[in-house]
């Protein structure tokens, strides 16, 4: 399979020329808004700029694609608006969603500078300036939207996400107490979307060594599990110099998450316990 690598927005502008060039034509084709008839809602139109690269033309640099919707006849999410560009406009419009309530985490990408979820993120309603909308930061991309997370998965994987504890109570539930309990909140609830590792500069710059922040907080959710009992290896697999310790604590994970968790904060909490082993 053929993918591009998708690098921050501002940096592939320059490859971009066409596209806004030709969406600059499309926006000034926008028709003036007329008066509704009475019991119909005021068209608002508004222009989304969306990234576009097919790997069936490999050789075909992306571009931004410009997209004008009638935002009174759309719902009020991103999502929405992506559902309706394909729907009614260009079926070859390609992107990832399946829950629309955030839940899933597929929908995720970069919205006006922000990665985020499609689906809970509402549509800028001001016609002063396009929506751009781009695939996840940094990665290899499948197709327009759709980013490669072979590699995220894998690093997921390899933290070992589940209850590891080779003597479970015999015959009953592996119950543990409320306050117990009341530790993994904030942890477990990773809907695993990626916008935390895809826009983290280290994670960008060394994903092959670096798990990521998304790793990290799924290592400290089981780290902090009162019946888990593998914490040492837990520990031993990190001991490296990139594993773990290339996070430098800049908290773009935790201000970009949909989730309102805090990664940063799990991988502080996990290099806390390194130290004072
Ligand atoms: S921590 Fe937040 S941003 Fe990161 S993968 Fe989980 S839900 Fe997504
Ligand atoms: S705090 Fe660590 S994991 Fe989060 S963005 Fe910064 S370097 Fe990346
Ligand atoms: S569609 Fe599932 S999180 Fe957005």
């Amino acid at each position: 399979m053929s993918l591009a690598r998708i690098v921050r927005p501002s940096a592939i502008r320059p490859l971009l020329v066409r596209g806004i060039a030709s969406s600059a034509r499309s926006a000034q084709a926008v028709p003036v808004e007329e008066s509704p008839a009475p019991g119909k809602k005021a068209p608002h139109m508004k222009e989304f700029k969306i990234y576009r690269w097919n790997p069936d033309k490999p050789a075909d640099k992306p571009i931004l694609q410009s997209y004008n919707i009638d935002l009174s006849q759309s719902g009020p999410m991103v999502l929405d608006a992506l559902i309706k560009i394909k729907n009614e406009l260009d079926p070859t419009l390609t992107f990832r969603r399946s829950c629309r309530e955030g839940i899933c985490g597929s929908c995720a990408m970069n919205i006006d500078g922000v990665n985020t979820l499609a689906c809970l993120c509402r549509i800028d309603r001001s016609q002063a300036k396009p929506s751009k909308i781009y695939p996840l930061p940094h990665m290899y991309i499948v197709k327009d939207l759709v980013p490669d997370l072979t590699q995220f998965y894998q690093q997921y994987k390899s933290v070992e996400p589940w209850l590891q504890n080779p003597n479970p109570p015999a015959g009953r539930e592996h119950i543990q107490s409320q306050a117990d309990r009341r530790k993994l909140d904030g942890l477990y609830e990773c809907i695993l979307c990626a916008c935390c590792s895809t826009s983290c500069p280290s994670y960008w710059w060394n994903q092959d060594e670096y798990l990521g922040p998304a790793a990290l907080l799924a290592t400290y959710r089981w780290m902090a599990d009162s019946r888990d009992t593998a914490t040492a290896e837990r520990k031993e697999k990190l001991q490296n110099d990139l594993s773990l310790y290339r996070c430098h604590t800049i908290f773009n994970c935790s201000r970009t998450c949909p989730k309102g968790l805090n990664p940063a904060e799990a991988i502080a909490r996990i290099k806390l316990e390194m130290a004072t082993d």
